[in-house]
């Protein structure tokens, strides 16, 4: 009997709504990484991987590893996890589905009494949303030697630098100048897609080809607050103005570009705060963020130029000063490995499931992964393809037939050396 069989959803199910039931209180469902709640979930995570026999421990940048020994350690580690913290008022499923699905399936191969000949690594990557640092991914950059001794000094808004959380997590941060690892052979990554695609075809898997690459810009303009009563309209410097063209010229740059065949592109000023913020007083400052995920690499080169030069424009026309432009992060896209890919279709197709190949918008610890080991991801539906919003919804049975060719598919890949 394949080890799919021996997969549970009841399990599968009890742990989702275990997970999803620890969030900050009248804010379903908020586990931001470094908060007390986002450590009391780890800690009920980690009881788990212990209940279901893994060996657990905190690595260097601060993910959280349950390890099921294989019987030819030698031959190396197949690794499948995702994260446990959300975004502010986050979805149910984002990232929590990733790790115990893969937990159900080292559960599925100790049900079926079937030893891996390779060592299996299930991971709760540290901070995979953005964080309060300005940075996501910050356990899978970790891991992959890409969490620099610049990264490492950011800060957050209660003064705690970023080496010192990272410590605060269990991590070390000295370490992270160079990969952490040269073990792992393939990693897995199961996610909801967040996106309509799969539930409009009605296609029950997604395989992944490429993640795209996410550049975000933090940009402030600053003018003078002045009275808004007083001031006169040709004499004031509104920083919100500047902030409000460039609101639009970046969802409308966007949007040509997506129309014109540039492959995926997406654009959102997620972040706009006026300084001082009040009804009665012309913004002395502006700060924006910018959000751009794109396929191509060269689009969003073009993008982030053509955004600095109408930041510069829009400064000039308001008398405003464009008083900073900063690359906040910057990855490039990430193609999955393609042999894994049809793998992960054969464990699909194995199961009678439908696939579809796509390209995943959204960020993943899976595109850090990539510089360290052969990576696939898969992905099932949700409802409506919402995501980032309470609202998130992965039916019973999509999360069972995902987690079924997650263990599939590590179990096929097992067989190779
Ligand atoms: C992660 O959820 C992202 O921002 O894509
Ligand atoms: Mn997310
Ligand atoms: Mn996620």
């Amino acid at each position: 009997m394949s080890v799919a069989a021996y997969i549970r959803p009841d399990r599968l199910q009890a742990d989702l709504d275990a997970l999803t039931a620890i969030t900050d209180p009248g804010r379903p469902h908020t586990r931001r990484s470094f908060s007390p709640h986002f450590l009391e979930g780890r800690a009920w995570l980690a009881d788990r991987f212990r209940q279901a026999g893994l060996t657990t421990r905190i690595d260097d940048a601060g993910n959280l590893i349950g390890r099921r020994p294989g019987t030819m350690p030698d031959l190396g580690t197949l690794m499948s996890g995702s994260h446990s913290d959300t975004v502010p008022d986050g979805g149910r499923f984002d990232g929590i589905l990733g790790v115990l699905a893969a937990l159900e399936a080292a559960r599925a191969f100790a049900d079926a009494g079937l030893a891996l000949r390779h060592d299996l690594d299930i991971v709760d990557f540290l901070a995979e949303e953005p964080s309060d640092f300005g940075l996501s991914c910050i356990g899978s950059r970790g891991m992959a030697g890409a969490l620099s001794a610049e990264h490492r000094t950011l800060r957050a808004p209660w003064d705690e630098g970023l080496a010192d959380a990272i410590t605060r997590m269990g991590g070390a941060p000295d370490r992270l100048d160079t990969p952490r690892r040269t073990d792992i052979r393939a990693f897995f990554e199961l996610h909801i897609e967040q996106g309509i695609v799969l539930e409009q075809a009605g296609i029950q898997i997604g395989v992944v080809d490429a993640i795209a690459g996410v550049t975000r810009l933090d940009i402030t303009f600053t003018g003078r607050a002045d009275h808004a009563g007083t001031t006169p309209m040709d004499l004031r410097q509104d920083a919100a103005v500047p902030a409000a063209a460039i609101v639009t010229f970046v969802h409308d740059q966007a949007s040509t570009l997506a129309r014109s065949g540039a492959g995926h592109v997406t654009a959102t000023c997620g972040v706009l705060a006026l300084s001082p913020g009040a009804s009665n007083v012309v913004p002395r400052a502006a700060r924006l963020v910018v959000d751009i995920r794109v396929s191509n690499r060269p689009v969003a080169e073009a993008l982030v130029a053509s955004i600095r030069s109408a930041c510069i424009e829009a400064a000039a026309a308001s008398r405003t000063t464009l008083a900073r432009f900063t690359i906040q992060s910057d990855t490039h896209p990430t193609p999955c490995d393609p042999a894994l890919a049809a793998l992960v279709e054969d464990a699909a197709h194995a199961q009678g499931f439908s696939t579809r190949h796509m390209v995943s918008g959204a960020g993943h610890d899976a595109a850090f992964v990539a510089r360290l080991a052969p990576t696939a991801m898969l992905f099932v539906p949700c409802r409506d393809g919402r995501s980032h919003d309470p609202d998130e919804w992965c039916a019973p049975e999509d999360a069972t037939r995902g987690t079924m060719v997650l263990a599939e598919a590590l179990a096929m890949r097992d067989r190779i050396d």
